[in-house]
């Protein structure tokens, strides 16, 4: 199925590692020109290399921190000195906050900052080109809705979907979509490095709580990010969507 994503300018954040990683390799194999986000520009760089060996459009790299409230804007202005508009806007930054109970003010605000805020604010500054081109697809990478403990990224993630929901019925008309994606465990820094850091960690959580019996990898997500980039899923929207192995229950 031709996906109909060339040429196409896709703004992808924390593309330097894991699941962003694996999105920008996929849309960029799909024909997009794609604009790879994060703070380590080494490793940005290192990809851009990759993705123009194999062929594909070399990657705008901007290396900038999300953490910062000014990032939005600045990155913006890279995008829009390089191109006319921007079609993809993949917010994918973002990683798991484990909390106290009880914790401090400056934590859950660290843990807002990146996984809600950020995604509001970058959003917000491609949203008024897309509305000029009449043409957009906003992919949030957002997270369980299942917590067994206090994490700030469930709590902010959560924000994330009532807020996309909202936005994708004020945009539709545009021709914007507005979707959200639910990782389960997908191999990453994140996962492979700090959540579940053996190969038996990994093999006795998969047995005990994935169905499909394996992590997944940042492909899995990367394909069903392409596929609702498409003209092909003008009329998907709104949408939350577990790509997991069937780990969560709630359907
Ligand atoms: N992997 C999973 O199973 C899983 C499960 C649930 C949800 N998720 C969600 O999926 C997304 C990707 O997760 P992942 O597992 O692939 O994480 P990861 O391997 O830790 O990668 C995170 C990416 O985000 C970037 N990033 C983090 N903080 C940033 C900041 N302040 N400014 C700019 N970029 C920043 C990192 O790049 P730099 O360090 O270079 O800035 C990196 O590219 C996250 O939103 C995460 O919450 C993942």
């Amino acid at each position: 199925m031709d996906l109909e994503l060339k040429g196409r300018i896709a703004v992808v954040t924390g593309a330097s590692a894991g699941i962003g990683r694996g999105i920008a390799r996929v849309l960029a194999k799909e024909g997009a020109q794609t604009v790879i986000v994060s703070r380590r520009i080494a490793l940005l760089e290192a990809l851009a290399g990759e993705i123009e060996r194999d062929g594909e459009a070399r990657p705008l790299v901007v290396a900038d921190d999300l953490q910062n409230r000014d990032a939005p804007a600045r990155i913006a202005r890279q995008v829009f000195a390089r191109f006319d508009r921007v079609d993809i806007l993949v917010n994918n930054a973002g990683g798991s906050r484990p909390l106290p109970v009880c914790a401090a003010d400056e934590a859950w605000d660290e843990a807002f900052a990146i996984n809600f805020t950020a995604v509001r604010k970058v959003t917000q500054a491609f949203l008024p080109a897309m509305q000029r081109n009449r043409w957009g697809r906003i992919i949030n990478i957002t997270g369980s809705l299942e917590p067994r403990a206090v994490n700030g990224a469930n709590a902010a993630k959560a924000g994330v979907h009532i807020w996309a929901k909202g936005l994708s019925c004020d945009v539709a008309k545009d021709g914007i979509t507005v979707n959200c994606l639910m990782p389960g465990r997908i191999h990453s820094e994140q996962i492979d490095q700090r959540m579940h850091p053996s190969a038996e960690n990994q093999r006795a959580f998969a047995e005990a709580n994935i169905p499909a019996g394996y992590f997944g990898d940042p492909e899995d997500i990367a394909h069903a990010v392409a596929f609702l980039c498409s003209p092909k899923a003008r009329y998907i929207t709104g949408q939350r969507m577990y790509i997991d192995g069937g780990m969560h229950r709630s359907i």
